[in-house]
Formats: structure tokens, sequence, C-alpha cells
């Protein structure tokens, strides 16, 4: 195994540091804490929901609902990482307030836009929590692995036959935007949850539905044999698929392959251990080709278009399941460490943006160019930490189960068929308004094929 070798390094240029840079010692356990502590204060400046008359667990405008989930998540492993559990209350506030008293995770405020996508991000930093051992909620709050169990549970009764032959549709509700679409990133998490919920409960049902899920992938095209990771595919034009690759996509499956090699033996291992190989050395297309070592989202950073906004923290993610990866399959640490430290080195060389002079940008890659390229947000500070904190990795206890180390309450039952309240709010709520409708980002899923097509190019 290897990494692409057409995308290997052409030349690389010797990165100038901008005056004032933080400059990373990947050595330095101090100075890895102090970057991504640089980054992760960044993010929070965002942040306001614990201040009164805010909602906790709610960014302002232009970030989504889902991207707060993804945040906390991401805040966890900060904790868990360094040591530092300054944001742990701010956290704690915000995911019981968005994970609602029933467990599900489906507060009425996002209704109209909530996807599965959406959903499950949250869902994976409940079960991040119960892996990390992130303190457990008050006794008769819904628990972090009931609260996983519950999610899981909801989506798989929403896995659809009837239509391009298996798969999550992308939207829950009929009337939203998106609910013709099945995309790759709502199965990917929903895989991903499956096969987390398979290592810490040990439940075969889990190990069947990852396989059910990664099978429907691979057949319906979303996958390729060489395991490139398409976006999705649309049920009204015969399941034609929309071939644009984005990092997380990438991540979620193969973190998620990680988990499923590291649990399973013999053949099944043998499987696993072909996928993950097979989508590591496909996951060079997101370093870029002239500085191969550097992450990039390939088919926005480089282009006039630019990111948007939910795309600008898809690296985070990624960096977060490739760290994940060199725990749950040590064989890897040696290839993915050395991208990770040269990512989050040339990451924190753009955190010299902004009124504050610390500000991180979006292009890691342009170091030479000019440090800070303009882009800042909560994805950008968002990408910077988790590239930096993943560093931390090596030596860290591996993520708990429910027999070593875990000790959060489960519930296998909840969120079944007669909680699903896709099927009781289509009966509860009235059609939303056109206004409503308009909140939905189909628009983010098309504008980008031209762009798609030049991944496709660099990598054949
Ligand atoms: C924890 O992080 C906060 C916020 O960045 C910082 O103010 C504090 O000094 C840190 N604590 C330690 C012990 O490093
Ligand atoms: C829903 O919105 C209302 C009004 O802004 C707010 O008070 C409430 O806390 C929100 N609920 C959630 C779960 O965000
Ligand atoms: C659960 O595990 C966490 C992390 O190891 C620990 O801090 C906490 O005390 C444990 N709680 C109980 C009730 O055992
Ligand atoms: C739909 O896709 C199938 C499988 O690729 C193909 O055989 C069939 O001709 C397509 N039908 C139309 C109308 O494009
Ligand atoms: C599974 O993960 C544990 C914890 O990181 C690790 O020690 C073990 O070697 C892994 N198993 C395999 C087969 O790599
Ligand atoms: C395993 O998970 C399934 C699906 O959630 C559940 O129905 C079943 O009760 C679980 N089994 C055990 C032993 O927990």
């Amino acid at each position: 195994m290897r990494w692409s070798s057409k995308l290997a390094a052409i030349w690389t240029a010797a990165l100038i540091v901008p005056s004032g840079a933080y400059e990373l010692d990947v050595n330095s356990r101090d100075s890895i804490i102090k970057g991504a502590t640089i980054a992760a204060d960044g993010m929070m400046n965002y942040y306001a929901g614990h201040l009164p008359g805010n909602t906790p667990g709610i960014l302002p405008p232009p970030y989504y609902w889902w991207e707060v989930g993804a945040m906390f998540g991401g805040l966890m492993d900060y904790w868990w990482y360094t040591g530092n559990d300054t944001w742990n209350d701010i956290v704690m506030q915000g995911m019981l307030h968005q994970i609602g008293a029933d467990g599900q995770i489906m507060p009425k405020n996002q209704t109209t836009t909530e996807g599965n996508d959406d959903q499950a991000f949250w869902a994976i930093a409940t079960m991040t929590a119960a892996e990390r051992g992130f303190p457990n909620p008050p006794a008769g709050k819904p628990q972090w692995l009931a609260v996983t169990q519950t999610v899981f549970n909801l989506q798989a009764t929403r896995w659809d036959d009837l239509h391009c032959d298996g798969g999550l549709r992308w939207q829950i509700f009929t009337w939203n935007n998106g609910y013709d679409y099945k995309n790759t990133v709502s199965n990917g998490c929903f895989f991903q949850l499956a096969t987390r919920l398979a290592r810490y409960t040990g439940n075969n049902t889990y190990v069947e539905w990852a396989n059910k899920v990664w099978d429907w992938t691979a057949a319906s095209g979303l996958i390729s044999d060489d395991y490139r990771f398409y976006d999705g595919l649309d049920i009204r034009s015969n399941c034609t698929i929309n071939h644009n690759q984005w990092s997380y996509n990438a991540g979620l499956y193969l973190g998620g392959a990680a988990a499923m090699y590291n649990i399973s033996t013999g053949a099944e291992q043998e499987k696993w251990k072909k996928r993950l190989d097979g989508i590591l050395w496909m996951s060079g297309v997101f370093f870029h080709p002239e500085q191969a070592d550097i992450m990039y989202e390939a088919i926005c950073e480089p282009y006039p278009r630019g990111c948007n906004t939910d795309q600008k923290s898809f690296k985070a993610y990624f960096s977060r399941w490739l760290a994940l990866t060199t725990q749950l399959a040590p064989y890897t640490a040696e290839i993915i460490m050395p991208k990770l430290r040269t990512s989050a080195k040339a990451a924190l060389r753009t955190c010299v943006g902004g009124t504050d002079g610390i500000t991180c940008g979006l292009k890691w890659y342009k170091g030479d160019w000019g440090a800070w390229d303009g882009n800042f947000g909560v994805g950008e500070q968002m990408a910077v930490m988790e590239v930096t904190q993943g560093l931390l990795i090596p030596g860290m206890p591996a993520p708990f189960t429910e027999t070593k180390g875990g000790n959060s309450t489960g519930d296998p039952s909840a969120g079944g068929a007669g909680d699903n309240p896709q099927l009781n709010a289509i009966v509860d709520l009235s059609q939303p308004t056109a206004g409503q409708k308009a909140g939905a980002a189909f628009a983010t899923l098309t504008v980008l094929s031209m762009t798609g097509y030049m991944v496709y190019y660099m990598v054949t």
C-alpha cells in the first residue's frame, strides 16, 4: 500500500514562514497543545449559545445546525487530547439542549432542514463522548450511548429499498429539497455509526448493518472500484451519480473500515483491510499535488468559486478520522502521521489573519504565496484544531468499549419504528412555505461537477 504515486510531490516548495506565524514543533506535546488551542479559541469566538438570551447548541448564520454538532464532537476530542476541560460545560449544555428529552436529536426548530447527515453528525459526537469517557449527562437525561443507539435505530427505519436498491435518502422529510437524493455522507455517517456501535457494544446487529451499508454504497456506484467516494445519486433520474469527491466522505468510510478491521478476524479482517488500504491509497487525492503532504479540499479550494461554509469544515472530519484510523489499525500510523504532521504545520502557518492576527485561513498549501488567504470562520478554525490535536494520538488510549473503560448507559431498542418522527411528522406538521424550503442547501451539490472532473483527471 502506498499513497497515490501520481500525486506524490512533483516538487516540494520550501514554505516561507510568515512573520508572526505560530511555528509548530511536531515533536513537542506542549507545542501541539498550544497550536490546537489557538485554533480552538478562535473557533469559540463564534459561539455564544451559552450566553443569556441565546440558544445553546446554535451558531449564528451562516452556520447550519449540523456544524455545531460536528464542532462539539471536535471539542470533545480537544478535551480528550489536551486534557483541557475549558469548553466541556458549554459542550454539555449545548448537546443536551439539542438532543432533547426523547434522545432523538430531532429538535422541532430544525425539522424544516434536518437531514440524516445533519442528525448523524450530532450522533457521531455522542458516540465520541461514550468512547472517550466524556463526562456523562446528569441522571435523568438521555445518556450518550442510548442517544447514539436511538439515532441509529431511527435511521435504520428510514432505509429505503424501493429506490436504487437501498440506501438512506439525504433528507428525512418529504418536503425538503434533497428528499430524492441519496447522498454518500448520510450513508457514510450511518455506516460509521454502525461500525463504532459494533465495536463499542459487541452487538452483531451493527456488524450486519455495517456490511449492508457498505455493500449498497459499493453496488450503487457511490464507491468506485478504486475507492473514490462520489457525492450521491438522484433517484428521479435513474440513480445517476454526482461524481464530486469530498474528503469527509472518504474519512467516514475510512474510519468505519478501520473499526471493522479492528473487530474482525480471518477472512473478514482481510476483507476490511483491503478496503481500508484502498481508501487510504485513494485519499492521496486530498493532498495537494504540488505539496503532496498538505491536505486540501481538492474540488473547491483551488477554484475561484471557492468552498462554501459547510465545505470549509470538511478537512476537520477527514483529519479526525485519519487520526482515529491510526488507533484502530495501528499499521496505518506510519503512512498517516507524516501527512498529518506536515498538514498541521502548514495549517498553523495560516493563522496570522484577521484583526486579532491569529485567525486561521483555508488554503494550507498556499504557505509560500502568502500565509492568510482571507478565508475565515468556524470551519477554518475547526479544521486547523483537528489536524493539529490529532498529532497527540500516538500513545493515547484506544476508544473505550462497553467492557473496556466505557460506562455510558445504552438502550439498544430506543428509536424503533414506533418512535420514528419521520413518520409522525409527516402527519403532524403542515407543509412549510417556499421560503423555508429554500433553506435546504441542495445547490452545493451541483455547482462543482466541473471541478469534480479535475479530481478525476488528477488521479487517472
Ligand atoms: C485551557 O484552555 C483555555 C482556553 O484556551 C486557556 O485559557 C487555559 O489556560 C487552558 N488551561 C490550561 C491548564 O492550559
Ligand atoms: C427553538 O427556538 C426557540 C426560540 O428561539 C428557543 O427558545 C429554543 O431554545 C429552541 N430550541 C432548541 C432545541 O434549539
Ligand atoms: C465513567 O467513566 C469516566 C471516564 O473514565 C469516569 O471519569 C467516571 O467517573 C465514570 N463514571 C462512573 C459512574 O463510573
Ligand atoms: C437506467 O440505468 C440502467 C442501469 O445503468 C440502464 O440499463 C438503463 O438503460 C437506464 N435507463 C434510462 C432510461 O436511462
Ligand atoms: C485494535 O485496536 C487496538 C487499540 O488501538 C489495538 O491495540 C489493536 O492492535 C487493534 N487491532 C488490530 C488487529 O490492529
Ligand atoms: C442488538 O441491537 C439490536 C438493534 O439495535 C437490538 O434490537 C438488540 O436488542 C441488541 N441486542 C442486545 C443483546 O443488546
